[in-house]
């Protein structure tokens, strides 16, 4: 049994309550065989909540905004990460994503003070400087050349996320650490998503090869660690979350476990900058296509008197933190969440049992014409007075919801405002490949070809 999962049910299910309906095999079957998850995920999703299991275990996928509510805001303490978000822990260890109870509640308050305020407000400088740097490589390159979004705003966030939270300069040996951690999630949803899935002490040659990401990840942090540790002893009150935590074992050994150190960096490394990638790429691919969209935006960083490398410019950037708001709408990173049933209760009128599998869409949510006005159009409009706070109860899930919500959701979406800023002050955005492009799903809602654009100087 899962250790979150209890024996004694705290809130017994009612004989009222329906299992709830079973999608056809002749129905799920075709978009599993498209071997593009995204595809089951929009398929089923025209029923509250719907079972997918076809070879034993429970799986049901949830794609009502008030059942998802009760998930993750009012009944939150029925539920736990669960089995399959558990194969991350071949990569993250225990980390915050995928512990429960205690253990999470503990480490989460570890982490707290790096994204707070004062620190948040210490780290944009870091952030503008990354994006300037962006923005001056594209407009030095040749008007012929296209840029490749994901691949440039892999390394741009990177750089942010090394300087700020782990408090050492991007050097070429970081160079592959985003094609690591892509490849790595790549794989997890292979993985999880695989019928039969061979044990990962199997000597397959996808095994192997897995093993070989995760060994990279492995040495790319060992490297960032001891970078940062030998630059720490100058300095009085280091302002990132690596060197608050270093200094804090130097005090008190006991204070954090070597191990429990690494599995919570690790976890910021893979959640810190690669979603924030994908979402800022489709961001601006968005806006290259909506001349109009990217004027608006355009005069609205050009009120500025210098491009912003402060946080409080934030709120004058309205629209520029809707545009990307509206990305994660449209495109959310992931498109679903993982839960498994700690104990048999109702979810609505629906009876669920311990151990029961749930996978939140939260596509379905997002794309739903009853919450969202003409759903499939971008419209950065949508979040007058941005209250990151409020945007779950207005059915915007991008960052997830409740005591699990992301622990980086201010830090990214100051990061992501200052880059659109950076990048719209500096460069005219046209697209360069023929659209549209689908997302796919590939942990995140990645583009099924790449994100192209022109960039030219202004
Ligand atoms: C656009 C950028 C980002 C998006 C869309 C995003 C999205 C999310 C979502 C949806 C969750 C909830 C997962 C769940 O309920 O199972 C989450 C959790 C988390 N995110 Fe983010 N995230 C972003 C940026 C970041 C950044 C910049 C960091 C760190 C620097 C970060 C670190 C985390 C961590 C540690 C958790 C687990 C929190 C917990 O369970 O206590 N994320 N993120």
């Amino acid at each position: 049994m899962h250790p979150q999962l209890a024996t004694s049910p705290s809130n017994p299910p009612t004989d009222s309550a329906v299992l709830p309906p079973k999608l056809s095999v002749f129905k799920s079957f075709p978009p599993l065989f498209s071997k593009d998850l995204l595809t089951l995920f929009e398929h089923a999703s025209k029923v509250p909540l719907v079972r997918l299991d076809h070879i034993g275990f429970r799986l049901f996928q949830l794609n009502d905004s008030a059942l998802m509510r009760e998930v993750l805001l009012d009944k939150d303490r029925r539920y736990c990460k669960g089995r399959l978000m558990r194969r991350l822990a071949a990569v993250t260890g225990e980390g915050l994503l995928i512990n429960d109870g205690e253990r999470w509640k503990q480490h989460r308050r570890l982490a707290n003070p790096s994204m707070s305020g004062r620190r948040l407000a210490g780290y944009a400088p870091a952030m503008a400087e990354s994006a300037q740097l962006l923005v001056e490589r594209w407009r030095k390159l040749p008007s012929a050349q296209p840029v490749d979004l994901i691949e440039d705003l892999s390394r741009t966030t990177l750089i942010a996320l090394l300087r700020t939270l782990f408090g050492v300069d991007y050097d070429s040996r970081y160079a592959h650490a985003s094609e690591v951690i892509h490849t790595l999630l790549n794989a997890l949803v292979q993985r999880g998503s695989a019928l039969l899935t061979p044990p990962l002490s199997w000597p397959t040659a996808t095994n192997r090869r897995y093993k070989q990401k995760i060994a990279e990840a492995e040495a790319i942090l060992t490297r960032i660690i001891a970078t940062r540790r030998a630059g720490l002893a100058e300095e009085d009150d280091p302002i990132d979350l690596l060197g608050q935590w270093l200094r804090q074992r130097e005090q008190d050994p006991e204070h954090f476990t070597p191990e429990e150190m690494r599995d919570e960096l690790m976890t910021m490394l893979i959640a810190g900058h690669h979603s924030l990638a994908i979402a800022l790429s489709w961001t601006l691919w968005e806006i290259a296509g909506n001349p109009d969209l990217q004027q608006r935006l355009r005069d609205e960083v050009d009120a500025l008197d210098a491009a912003p490398s402060d946080a409080s410019e934030l709120a004058k950037l309205p629209l520029t933190q809707g545009a990307f708001l509206e990305a994660l709408r449209l495109y959310p990173q992931p498109p679903i969440l993982l839960r498994d049933a700690r104990f048999d209760h109702d979810l609505g009128n629906y009876r669920i049992r311990a151990g029961d599998q749930l996978i939140l869409n939260i596509l379905a949510v997002h794309h739903d014409p009853r919450l969202w006005p003409d759903p499939l159009r971008f419209q950065a409009e949508r979040y007058p007075g941005i209250n990151l706070d409020h945007l779950m109860r207005a059915h915007h899930l991008g960052f997830g919801g409740g005591p699990r919500s992301c622990i980086g959701r201010r830090f990214a979406l100051i990061e992501g405002s200052l880059l659109l800023a950076h990048t719209l002050r500096g460069c005219l955005l046209d697209r360069a490949a023929p659209g549209p492009i689908h997302p796919r799903f590939a942990g995140m809602m990645v583009p099924s070809k790449p994100l192209l654009l022109h960039v030219t100087p202004r």
